[in-house]
């Protein structure tokens, strides 16, 4: 028997699993932890009394069943998404409750869109992927960025991070993306994703202070190609990303995150700088905070709860700038961004 407030994580003790668990907690959420390894769930229960874990497995839709049962909403955080995603949309959709994810996967994530937009309208259910850092925040800040524009010429994301250090599950779906792309290179211009093998561009991007100017590389393209042009009508959407972090990435010997805090975050630092162009005009809207990986719980708990307290927009597959009232939604996450409008663009 389910409580009102309990909130499904599938892959709960990943790292951003346990992000998401201990938000859902702050909450008041009661997360039901969720995920196919039974030690590792075991584990997690120890660590947090009280809250009952079910074992569930992607490849057998009854486990997903019992596994969803009393469950208001879930969250998956169990990547590569290409395997999880589409059997937790059905057994969300089965069971009725809206579902979120925190894919950074563009092909995964463009599946969701392609497979089940009809029938989650159909069914008056909402499904909301890259429901974090990277393709829901950007969506978030490009849709507020737009304000009163329904199209522009041109959307720019800059992620500005100090660092990256990535964890086991960014670098399995990095390869399942890489593989499922050819190991071709992806951009979205003239309206649609083109797979290319150009050299990725070196070029400086000005972020605002206390950053600064930063060497980045142009078409490091991120979820938000899915996002943005989900709701959107932007023909070019470009994202960048800081060499620094980009090298760190990429490097053989790369370390997962390591906390620093009591929250488990880590030391890296992020800005996300978005800019958009419409008839020779330029809007900028920029959010600050601390590591990634953390920053992607408040974003999927918060939307939870905005689809849970009926404060949405839309039904079907969407995006968050889509789903929600993109500036007031930022404005609830002030406790973990700090957001920056200047006034000289803003018009
Ligand atoms: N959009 C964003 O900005 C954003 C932010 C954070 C994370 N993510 C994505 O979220 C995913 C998880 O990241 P993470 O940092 O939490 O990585 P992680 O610490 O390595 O955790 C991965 C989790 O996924 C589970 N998992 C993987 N394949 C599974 C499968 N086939 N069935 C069930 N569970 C499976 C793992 O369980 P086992 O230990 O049993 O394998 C583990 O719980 C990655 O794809 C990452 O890219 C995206």
């Amino acid at each position: 028997m389910g409580s009102v407030r309990n909130v499904a994580v599938f892959g709960a003790y990943g790292h951003t699993g346990r992000f998401v668990v201990a938000e859902l907690r702050e909450r008041g959420y009661v997360p039901l932890l969720l995920g196919r390894d039974q030690d590792k769930l075991l584990a997690l229960a120890q660590a947090w009394p009280g809250l009952e874990a079910r074992r569930a497995s992607a490849e057998d839709p009854a486990s997903l069943d019992r596994a969803l049962d009393g469950a208001v909403a879930v969250i998956n955080c169990a990547g590569p998404f290409a395997t999880t995603a589409a059997p937790l949309v059905e057994a969300a959709l089965r069971a009725g409750i809206p579902y979120v994810d925190v894919a950074a996967e563009i092909e995964a994530n463009l599946d969701t869109f392609d497979h089940f937009a009809e029938r989650a309208r159909a069914a008056g259910a909402l499904v909301i992927p890259a429901m974090a850092f990277y393709g829901g925040l950007g969506d978030l800040l490009v849709t507020t960025a737009m304000g009163d524009w329904t199209a522009a010429d041109e959307a720019h994301i800059a992620y500005g991070l100090s660092s990256w250090h990535p964890t086991a599950g960014t670098l399995a779906s990095g390869t399942v993306s890489g593989q499922r792309r050819g190991g071709r290179r992806v951009r979205y211009t003239s309206g649609r994703l083109e797979y290319h093998d150009d050299a990725l561009p070196t070029l400086e991007w000005p972020f605002p202070a206390p950053l600064g100017p930063q060497s980045v590389i142009g078409e490091f393209t991120m979820a938000d190609v899915v996002t943005v042009p989900s709701h959107l009508a932007v023909p070019e959407v470009r994202t960048y990303m800081t060499a620094k972090a980009a090298a760190d990435l990429s490097a053989p010997d790369a370390s997962a995150p390591a906390a620093v805090d009591g929250r488990g975050r880590s030391a890296q630092t992020f800005v996300v700088d978005v800019l958009v162009r419409s008839g020779g005009k330029e809007r900028r809207v920029a959010a600050a905070g601390q590591d990634i990986y953390a920053i992607s719980a408040p974003l999927a708990v918060e939307a939870v709860d905005r689809i849970l307290t009926g404060r949405t927009r839309t039904t079907g597959v969407a995006s968050a700038g889509a789903a929600f009232d993109a500036p007031d939604f930022l404005r609830a996450l002030s406790s973990h961004l700090s957001l920056h409008v200047p006034l000289d663009t803003a018009g």
